[in-house]
């Protein structure tokens, strides 16, 4: 682990539908920890849902908005971050969670992402004629970012509970070792 970091937060990285917010608000019930989501921030912040400021504003606008979020997360403390999927291929915003965050990377194939969105219709970036083909392409541009990570965990094959308990783990691992 780089030196000058002072983890006292979890970030939870990864595509969309690979359960950030399931099990980042498991992990915060079993720590006793505040949960955070960074589009519900924006939410709060602005009055206006995601799909609307990525229609009106475009996806700039909501970009520069997560990283006022991401700015503003520095003074937090035992808070588990959730973050919006393509936050962290902006580098300032990992680089800035990466000081106070332990930052783990959720990580599922495309067919599972697909089988757990399909029936949901707030992303905007899914708007598409083939969001199959859009959700392997976004996967395949982030990739090398989700994995910038300190802890990357494969969500197919495991239950929210057991992804939630090795984050526990590794988080506790981390506290202990510093
Ligand atoms: C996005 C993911 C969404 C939300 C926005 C853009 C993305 O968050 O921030 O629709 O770029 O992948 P979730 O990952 O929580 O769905």
């Amino acid at each position: 682990m780089q030196s000058g970091r002072h983890l006292v937060n979890i970030a939870l990285i990864g595509f969309m539908g690979t359960g950030k917010t399931s099990v980042g608000r498991l992990v915060a019930e079993q720590l006793q920890f505040d949960y955070l989501d960074t589009d519900d921030a924006i939410q709060a912040s602005t009055g206006r849902t995601i799909t609307d400021i990525f229609t009106k504003d475009g996806e700039p606008a909501f970009r520069a908005l997560e990283e006022k979020v991401v700015g503003e997360l520095a003074g937090r403390a035992k808070t588990v971050i959730a973050t919006g999927g393509g936050l962290p291929v902006n580098p300032k915003n990992l680089a800035s969670l990466k000081t106070h965050a332990l930052v783990v990377s959720l990580w599922s194939s495309p067919e599972k992402i697909w089988e757990r969105v399909k029936n949901q219709s707030h992303r905007p970036l899914l708007h598409d004629a083939n969001p199959q083909a859009k959700i392997r392409e976004l996967l395949a541009a982030r990739e090398p970012f989700y994995k910038q990570a300190d802890v990357l965990l494969n969500t197919d094959l495991r239950s929210v509970r057991e992804v939630a308990q090795q984050v526990v783990h590794q988080f506790r691992l981390e506290a202990a070792g510093r």
